[in-house]
């Protein structure tokens, strides 16, 4: 690995299903990182959709500011050549975790598994979560309640299924809510939200992931 790629601390979203908040919460940080003054790169793994990279390129065509730096990107060799200095790489990955997904996360600072609270979400999260800890990525991984609804039993059932699961489990949960869709439609993402209730939700979000971040980078520093 080359000297830039250690100097970058590099979080990946990662899931084995489509549609569980993986690139929302991608550019949510994103855009929480650029207004931390984080030189910021968004890799997007997904090549079937570049869903990151379509929607920076409307965030562009609408002059949101900042500006971001979104980039299809095929392999971990292509990224450690982007030769940029950045100091915050963001991941984002296909829906069906593969070979490559399971090398990114191996070396990844933070990985990070967004999921529903359905068993149907949760079982698959969880098995995945084991597999990547099993390859290297132990201490490493977080759990996000992910595009969920507004039942507390739901949560409470889900809340308990992960701890028992043992992985760790981010405070911040990421509600199912029609604003944070028509948001990312338009290019904006996370604290952009127009609505000052959504902007909470949103900043807290990124509070806990930026947290996490903190707490790593702090334990990876030599004393
Ligand atoms: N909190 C949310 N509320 C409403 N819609 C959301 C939310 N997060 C994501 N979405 C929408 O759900 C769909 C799937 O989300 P996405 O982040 O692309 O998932 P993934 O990357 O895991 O496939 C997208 O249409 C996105 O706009
Ligand atoms: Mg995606």
């Amino acid at each position: 690995m080359g000297k830039a790629m250690d100097d970058r601390y590099l979080v990946s979203f990662v899931g084995q299903k489509g549609g569980v908040g993986k690139s929302a919460l991608v550019r949510l940080l994103a855009v929480g990182a650029a207004h931390r003054g984080l030189r910021t790169l968004i890799a997007d793994f997904d090549l079937e959709q570049l869903t990151s990279v379509e929607w920076n390129a409307a965030r562009l065509r609408h002059g949101i500011q900042p500006e971001l730096d979104a980039r299809p990107m095929k392999s971990l060799k292509k990224l450690r050549k982007a030769d940029d200095d950045f100091q915050l790489v963001i991941a984002d990955t296909r829906g069906l975790a593969d070979d490559l997904t399971r090398d990114i996360a191996q070396e990844s600072d933070l990985v990070v598994l967004p999921t529903g609270t359905s068993q149907d979400d949760l079982r698959p999260t969880l098995a995945l979560a084991r597999k990547l800890a099993r390859h290297g990525a132990e201490g490493r991984i977080v759990i996000v309640l992910s595009k969920i609804g507004r039942s507390e039993r739901q949560l409470a059932t889900a809340t308990t299924a992960i701890e028992d699961s043992g992985f760790d489990l981010l405070p911040a949960h990421w509600p199912l809510r029609d604003g944070f869709q028509t948001d990312l439609d338009i290019g904006r993402a996370g604290r952009e939200a127009p609505s000052p209730h959504l902007k909470i939700i949103a900043e807290a979000m990124e509070t806990a992931l930026f947290e996490r971040i903190g707490r790593i980078g702090a334990r990876t520093t030599p004393p």
